[in-house]
């Protein structure tokens, strides 16, 4: 299955894919992931998508759509796109992407929540520098100070979690990605979800969406 997780920074699509790796299979894809690791690397990608991730802006769609080609090759079934696409550019040559493979997206999943809501999880995510798990310093406390529980890893807080940065990452998405919502309900397959529910709680309504046949 090909699964898109669609919603703006904040919502829970990074946690639930945690969820879904770890208890359906699923291999999970976050363009922001593999950016973030570019820009760990310092390599020439990387140096050119640090600027635009810390500002809250998008990178080139260019960049991000043969990045998402050149994982595909590697991995084919059970796939979560997480945070990709997140604009019409993207959602369409995606289409073409698959073609080519001959797949096909299955379901998406669009996480709805409130501005206000994401800047309080935002303002306090700390993620794991290992695995990538993301914790709250309030709603989702890890069992010790600044380790993750799964792996010991250390956790720390993304560059881009100050509120100029989410505020503008808030407004992309209400301008360019927002409309993918459209999109993808003319296409008969998108299924909307209330992000503001506890974690596992949200997990269970997105577990009854996968088990819906189409
Ligand atoms: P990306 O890494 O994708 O960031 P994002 O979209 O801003 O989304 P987040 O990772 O911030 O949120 P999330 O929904 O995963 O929430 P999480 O589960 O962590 O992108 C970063 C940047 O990369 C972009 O700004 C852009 O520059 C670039 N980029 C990436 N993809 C791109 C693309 N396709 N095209 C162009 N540019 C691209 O949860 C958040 C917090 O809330 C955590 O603290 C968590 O513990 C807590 N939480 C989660 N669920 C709950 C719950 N149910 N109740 C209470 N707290 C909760
Ligand atoms: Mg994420």
């Amino acid at each position: 299955m090909y699964l898109i997780l669609l919603g703006a920074p904040g919502v829970g699509k990074g946690t639930q894919s945690k969820y879904l790796v770890e208890s359906k299979g699923f291999i999970q894809l976050s363009t922001g992931d593999i950016l973030r690791a570019e820009v760990k690397a310092k390599t020439d990608l990387g140096i050119v998508a640090k600027e635009c991730m810390d500002k809250g802006t998008l990178v080139s769609d260019d960049i991000v759509l043969n990045m998402i080609k050149n994982k595909l090759i590697e991995i084919s079934d059970n796939v979560i796109f997480d945070g990709f696409p997140r604009t019409l550019i993207q959602a369409e040559k995606f289409v073409d992407i698959l073609k080519d493979l001959n797949k096909k997206i299955d379901k998406v999943i669009n996480i709805a929540l409130d501005d206000s809501i994401i800047e309080d999880r935002l303002a306090g995510r700390l993620v794991c520098k290992s695995c990538g798990k993301s914790y709250h310093k309030i709603f989702f406390k890890p069992r010790k100070a600044g380790v993750c529980d799964d792996c010991g890893g250390v956790l720390y807080q993304r560059s881009d979690d100050n509120l100029e940065s989410v505020r503008n990452r808030l407004e992309v998405y209400h301008s360019t990605t927002k409309p993918l919502i459209n999109y993808y309900d003319k296409n008969g397959i998108l299924y909307n979800l209330d992000g503001n529910k506890e974690s596992l709680e949200l997990f269970n309504d997105i577990v009854n969406v996968l088990e819906e046949d189409i």
